[in-house]
């Protein structure tokens, strides 16, 4: 087999065959496929797309390409992912509550690049959290206390790291082929057997619009039907930021805030409940999505869920006492109002626009080796919709630089109407 056969079929808009597909994804992994020749084959796959059975050998290649993850000791291990967005803590809500109701968590996490966040920073804001835990650790706490959240630390699904550094470099990032079967090779090699996919659609997600999103669902519900993990995907706005905080410590007190049932946004309250309610179905813990949704609610009303938080954080090395009093977070050193100037609504308070302003403050990286400062983000009094007068607070800029915060009010966080 030759790789310029290959690249020449899709370029003509051919079909590849799994031989073809599988030789391509294991010789670039090895580096006998080199970047160029690879970046060409990506680049015929945009133009030309893939059938099912095309994105789920891809799939089904790079998710065999590094470490698969065996979770079979643990039962049903129901995954939970999100094509990313902003201020999205939803996974430190909602895990700890589907573990208090007897699903298995065993999650690993990414960090967080570009505008969108990710879990793992998030959850090494707490003092003590160690999200390095060897595989055979992992297993033994979900065993233990029904639930660990940690970072990446096998080598899952190499080559779509390789691929998925590769296709920003040449403008392939937006491509439902390329996406579906990215998010799914992790997920397969992250060992569920069952999956629900939270994917964001809006100016804050990979998905701009209500039918590219509904397109990447649908093909990454068949190709986990194809690969024999039942998958479902729920498709949620993400055209402002999720709840009312951005940044990484912010989010961690907004989270366990809504775990101790002292505050719980709109939005957040509809995420959880759709994608707990579904993951609790396909569990078979419930017989109708209402049925779930109640009990993740009523989870987080009788204390289990936060207790389950409590012995989560505690296991993987944590200091509860910043869980149980959010004062103590260290907090940035500046924290100044964003001020209404008129009268009126809020029309926009857009999701990319918040995303890129956290990562001027430093909550996000532009690098993959950049640092990240903890402190920083946003915390909104006010969402779209809301009536605000002149003068009202509509939220406060938390940051550790007195320009950063003086050039941010100069620029329009909030678009009254
Ligand atoms: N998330 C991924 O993991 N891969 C993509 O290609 C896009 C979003």
């Amino acid at each position: 087999m030759n790789i310029l056969d290959i690249i020449a079929k899709k370029r003509d808009k051919g079909k590849l065959t799994k031989e073809e597909i599988e030789f391509f994804v294991k010789g670039y992994t090895e580096n006998s496929i080199t970047d160029y020749q690879a970046a060409a084959l990506v680049m015929a796959i945009y133009i030309n797309g893939m059938n099912e059975r095309e994105i789920t050998d891809l799939t089904l290649a790079m998710a065999y390409s590094g470490d698969v993850l065996d979770l079979s000791s643990l039962g049903e291990v129901v995954d939970k992912h999100s094509t990313g967005g902003v201020g999205d803590k939803i996974t430190l809500i909602l895990m700890p509550i589907v573990a208090s109701l007897g699903i298995p968590v065993a999650k690993m996490s990414g960090r967080g690049l570009g505008f969108t966040g990710g879990t793992v920073d998030k959850l090494e804001s707490i003092p003590g959290y160690i999200t390095g835990v060897k595989v055979e650790d992992f297993i033994e706490n979900v065993k233990k206390i029904g639930i660990s959240l940690i970072g990446q630390t096998l080598n899952l699904a190499p080559a779509d790291k390789k691929l998925y550094a590769l296709r920003d470099t040449i403008s392939c990032t937006e491509s439902i082929p390329l996406i579906a079967s990215s998010i799914m090779s992790k997920k397969i090699a992250s060992g569920a057997n069952k999956i629900v996919i939270d994917v964001t659609c809006g100016s804050g997600a990979f998905m701009k619009n209500i039918d590219e999103a509904k397109e990447l669902a649908r093909v990454m519900t068949k190709i986990g039907e194809l690969a024999g993990k039942e998958t479902k995907c729920v498709i949620t706005d993400m055209n402002e930021p999720v709840g009312y905080a951005v940044g990484n410590t912010l989010e961690v007190i907004e989270a366990i805030e809504v775990l101790k049932g002292n505050i719980m946004p709109e939005d957040v309250k509809n995420i959880i409940t759709e994608l707990g309610g579904n993951m609790l179905l396909l569990a078979n813990k419930v017989s109708s999505l209402e049925e779930g949704k109640n009990k993740i609610l009523e989870n987080i009303s009788n204390g289990k869920a936060y207790n389950k938080f409590l012995e989560l954080v505690k296991n993987q090395g944590g200091d509860i006492s910043y869980i149980e009093d959010t004062n103590k977070f260290e907090k940035a050193k500046y924290i100044e109002p964003i001020i209404a100037e008129k009268d009126g609504k809020i029309i926009k308070l857009d999701a990319y626009t918040v995303g890129k302003m956290s990562v001027y403050l430093g909550a996000g990286r532009i690098r993959k080796e950049d640092d990240i400062d903890k402190s920083v983000g946003f915390v909104f009094n006010k969402k779209v919709g809301a009536k605000v007068t002149k003068g009202e607070i509509l939220g406060y800029i938390h940051a550790n630089n007195e320009d950063k915060v003086k050039e941010l009010l100069r620029q329009e966080i909030f678009t009254i109407g």
